[in-house]
């Protein structure tokens, strides 16, 4: 828990740094407010005693506009606004803790929201957004089914000019560009890869537990399409290799970040490859845990003979790494992540706008073995 508020402090200071100097004035609500022609008399202003008053109280009235402007969104700020949020599907141990942290979140801040269940499904999603913007919510908050959907989720929100963050799945930095009050909140996936293989690195024989002078490994990769599978599958392997490790590939499956698929793919693969395995990466904690029912069934032991990790420090994976079940998992910081996500809400409620190529904001990943678990727990 103290290192889960020290990361969110760090956002936050990151965060409020940011938004003074992406800012830069021309983001203000005041601006924002001031219509287009309100302006170019402003510049003509010196011109005659006559314009210079005219310009006087065109001026005036772009700044009324403005305080307008930013009272309205202090009064959604302040006193609670309308917000949907859309999770890509309630199904699934990782969203379900970001979920409820938000809903606390927001709820404790006076704010009126509505969940809608994907159900892993972008059609769905899609009418549930555009159901959203027919209530005329004041903010959205999704969690897209698909990151390819990515284009039309942001052109359908731009066109209705809801303030949106998005969370968990992470567009390019060109799509989010499109629309300036759109921003992500979520991590950068390469580096929970790079710490699941530091785990492995870590241990006493570096992955290599019968010695043949190379780490077998099988990967149990979550949605494919999803980039946190892409960069955790790359950079696990990659934390070895760029240490000098040889690596032999035994297997590569497709688990959707699914406990029971986990199992599944774990289980035919023990059977298969046998002592040859050494090491299970598994892209996030559900699948690991999954994994782990099937090592143990399968008579092996974690740490002694096989080694087991997974991301996100779901509580059944921290008491798992306590017990010494699984080698380490990495901290998905949804706590963190919900703190952020609400807080980059609030900026573009109070009428922030984003530029393009800096619409993303990070959250760290925390490194979690028995020997800091508890501070975890
Ligand atoms: C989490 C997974 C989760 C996925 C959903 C990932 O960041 O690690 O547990 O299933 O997000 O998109």
């Amino acid at each position: 828990m103290k290192l889960n508020k020290k990361v969110i402090a760090a956002v936050l200071a990151s965060a409020m740094v940011f938004s003074m100097t992406a800012c830069g004035g021309s983001d203000a609500p005041a601006q924002e407010a001031a219509p287009a022609e309100a302006e170019t008399p402003v510049e003509d202003a010196a011109e005659t005693p006559e314009e210079t008053e005219a310009a006087d109280d065109t001026a005036d009235a772009a700044t009324e506009a403005a305080d307008e402007a930013a009272d309205a969104a202090e009064a959604v700020v302040g006193e609670g606004g309308n917000i949907g949020v859309c999770i890509y599907k309630f199904d699934d141990a990782f969203m379900t803790t970001y979920r409820n942290a938000l809903q606390e979140i927001l709820e404790g801040k006076g704010y009126t929201v509505t969940f809608m269940d994907g159900k892993n499904d972008q059609a769905e999603q899609n009418n549930q957004i555009n159901n959203f913007i027919a209530q005329k919510v004041d903010a959205l908050i999704i969690n897209p089914v698909m990151t390819s959907a990515a284009d039309q989720i942001i052109a359908t929100v731009k066109d209705a000019d809801v303030p949106t963050v998005l969370i968990n799945r992470e567009p390019t930095a060109d799509q989010m560009s499109a629309y300036d009050k759109l921003v992500y909140v979520g991590c950068d996936a390469r580096q929970s890869g790079t710490m699941q293989g530091e785990l492995i690195l870590d241990t006493e024989n570096q992955g290599d537990i019968n010695g043949d002078g190379k780490v077998s490994y099988i990967m149990i990769q979550g949605d494919p399409e999803n980039i946190d599978a892409q960069y955790r599958t790359e950079f696990s392997v990659k934390a070895l290799t760029d240490a000098g490790i040889e690596v032999e590939e035994l297997d590569l499956q497709r688990g959707d970040w699914d406990r029971n698929k986990g199992q599944e793919i774990a289980q035919n693969d023990l059977a298969k490859f046998g002592e040859d395995i050494e090491v299970i990466f598994c892209n996030n904690d559900d699948m690991a845990i999954g994994a782990l029912q099937a090592i143990q069934a399968a008579g092996r032991t974690v740490n002694e003979d096989i080694y087991l990790v997974g991301v996100d420090a779901l509580d059944a994976a921290l008491n798992e790494v306590a017990g010494g079940n699984m080698t380490g998992t990495v901290l998905n910081d949804a706590q963190g992540q919900a703190e952020g996500a609400v807080q980059a809400m609030e900026d573009l409620l109070g009428g922030k706008t984003y530029a393009a190529g800096e619409q993303s904001i990070y959250v760290d990943y925390v490194k979690v073995t028995p020997d800091n678990v508890a501070d975890f727990q």
